[in-house]
């Protein structure tokens, strides 16, 4: 199927997601944990889920899945696959912080090729297609070219695996003298494309899962920028959770986050 119509069809799945987000009183959410009270899911997450996979597979129906609710994490074997985030930001949805996102990736030969982004509360619509540059609302977007120094940089603290909350200050510790200042939002995957927006400069955080990042590395790299493991290896987009560092080629190297 034309990449512009499957595109066009998670936009249309994912503005409606969204827009149904606002229904819900956040008060009347049915939410239970996961891996700890830090880490939840709503029936909205699942609902969004089986929405998109819905409109997807009526239009693709030999697509495979892998969405973040879905109860087997491996890496299917079809052709085409969608990589799934149905909120990204569920704490912040469950408190009514204003900031979360819906994440659609699909990829070929295990790689992206399309990504969506959409942010409901501002109705910020993130698109790539791969090798046709980057978009909001239809309007290209480019990382920035200012310095770290002149940049805000975007983190999380990764709160889902306390073993790694020394290592996430460290990093903060270290980046804060180099930049304007950090800020901690809650959502990796507008974490990813506020950077491909050249609304800050550069995004890391020590864990996060594929679900988190594939639409935004594909946002992200078609608006010019670049993406690594914290230990300077490339990103590999497969189902292990990984660390991540985004940026421009520039703001990467200022931030001395990557071993030499
Ligand atoms: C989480 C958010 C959070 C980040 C976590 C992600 P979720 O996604 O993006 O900011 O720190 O690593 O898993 O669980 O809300 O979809
Ligand atoms: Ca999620």
């Amino acid at each position: 199927m034309d990449k512009k119509k499957i595109l066009e069809e998670i936009t249309k799945v994912v503005r409606k997601c969204g827009d149904d987000m606002f229904s819900r009183s956040t008060s009347d959410l049915n939410i239970s944990t996961k891996t700890s009270s830090k880490d939840i899911v709503t029936d909205v997450d699942l609902y969004n889920q089986n929405r998109i996979i819905n409109s997807i597979t009526n239009i693709l129906p030999e697509a495979g899945f892998l969405s973040e609710e879905f109860p087997d994490g491996a890496f299917p074997e079809n052709e085409s696959v969608f990589i799934i985030d149905p909120i990204d930001g569920t704490m912040n949805y469950s408190k009514d912080m204003g900031h979360s996102c819906i994440s659609v990736a699909c990829f070929k030969d295990k790689k992206p090729y399309i990504g969506i982004v959409y942010d409901p509360y501002r109705e910020e619509m993130f698109t790539a297609i791969l090798g046709e540059g980057a978009f909001l609302n239809g309007k290209p977007i480019k990382t920035t070219n200012q310095p770290l120094s002149n940049s805000l940089v975007l983190t999380n603290t990764a709160s889902y695996y306390p073993e790694l909350l020394d290592e996430s200050i460290e990093r903060i510790h270290s980046i804060l003298p180099k930049c304007i200042d950090i800020r901690i939002e809650g959502a990796a995957a507008l974490d990813i494309c506020y950077v491909a927006a050249g609304r800050a400069g550069l995004y890391f955080e020590s864990r996060i899962s594929l679900w988190d990042y594939a639409a935004g590395a594909l946002i992200l790299s078609e608006a010019g920028g670049e993406l690594f493991k914290l230990d300077g290896a490339p990103i590999t987009y497969g189902t292990e959770k990984t660390s991540i560092i985004a940026g421009s080629s520039t703001t990467i190297r200022q931030s001395g986050l990557l071993p030499s």
